[in-house]
């Protein structure tokens, strides 16, 4: 399988459809509920360069999009789907890291997030440095929160003021992130430092007692 992962533009165009109908059908299957989209909105965020496709030849394999709230406060990814031919075989990771690399770059102060009720994205973005938290962490732009109506749970996030719903909300802050690469690093430097300090004693220490061995002799 040699499958390519590009960011998507008007030549994507004809793959919207698609993309549309595996979101949907996936979903489905799963049995759980999910923001519908349409083909348009899809070749919109094309245009944008804010969607990610992956091909297999001219084969479509994968998807996710992007899409700034607040300003650029934050970003998220979303409709993620792998065409159930290629699952299992770590096309979602692959996606995934692409978007989210797309993402540092582009948008380098915002922060990432996701919902999601699905497990295997939650590994993901476990491992891309996303934290599991509560919606109040996430945008409060009601615009966001209503592209969730056409989910079949969307009653559930309305009566709960879009507090908190079925999904997992996972959230990668630069921020945070730094300040915990900054704490491991000095803790690292810290480590060395104290361990250069115990050889030196250990050599102080050794010292009399070689030269009490050398009188011996
Ligand atoms: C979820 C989905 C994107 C996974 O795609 P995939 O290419 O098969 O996933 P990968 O092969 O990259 O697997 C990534 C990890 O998730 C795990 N995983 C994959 N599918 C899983 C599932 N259905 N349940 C639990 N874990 C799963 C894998 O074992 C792997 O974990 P590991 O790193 O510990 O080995 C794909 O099944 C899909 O499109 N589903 C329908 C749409 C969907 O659920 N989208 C997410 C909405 S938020």
């Amino acid at each position: 399988m040699n499958i390519n992962i590009v960011v998507a533009d008007e030549k994507h165009y004809k793959y919207a459809e698609e993309i549309c109908e595996t979101i949907y059908n996936s979903a489905i299957v799963r049995g759980t509920g999910i923001a519908k989209r349409t083909p348009e909105y899809i070749q919109k965020k094309m245009d944008q360069r804010q969607a990610i496709i992956a091909l297999d030849g001219d084969t479509f394999a994968g998807f996710c999009y992007i899409e700034k709230w607040q300003n650029g406060e934050f970003v998220v990814h979303s409709g993620l789907i792998v065409h159930p031919d290629y699952r299992s075989v770590g096309l979602a990771k692959k996606i995934k890291r692409f978007v989210f690399n797309y993402t540092r770059k582009k948008f380098p102060e915002s922060k990432i997030f996701g919902i999601t009720t699905g497990l295997a994205v939650m590994k993901i973005n476990s491992e891309l440095g996303y934290k599991p938290v509560t919606f109040s962490e996430l945008t409060d732009d009601p615009e966001f929160w209503n592209g969730c109506r056409t989910c079949t749970n969307f009653n559930i996030l309305q009566s709960k003021e879009n507090k908190m719903c079925l999904c997992t909300g996972m959230l990668f802050d630069p921020k945070a992130q730094k300040e915990q690469d900054d704490t491991t690093e000095k803790n690292a430097f810290d480590k060395k430092v104290i361990l250069h300090l115990k050889k030196i004693k250990q050599a102080f220490l050794l010292k009399p007692a070689k030269k009490e061995i050398e009188k011996l002799h």
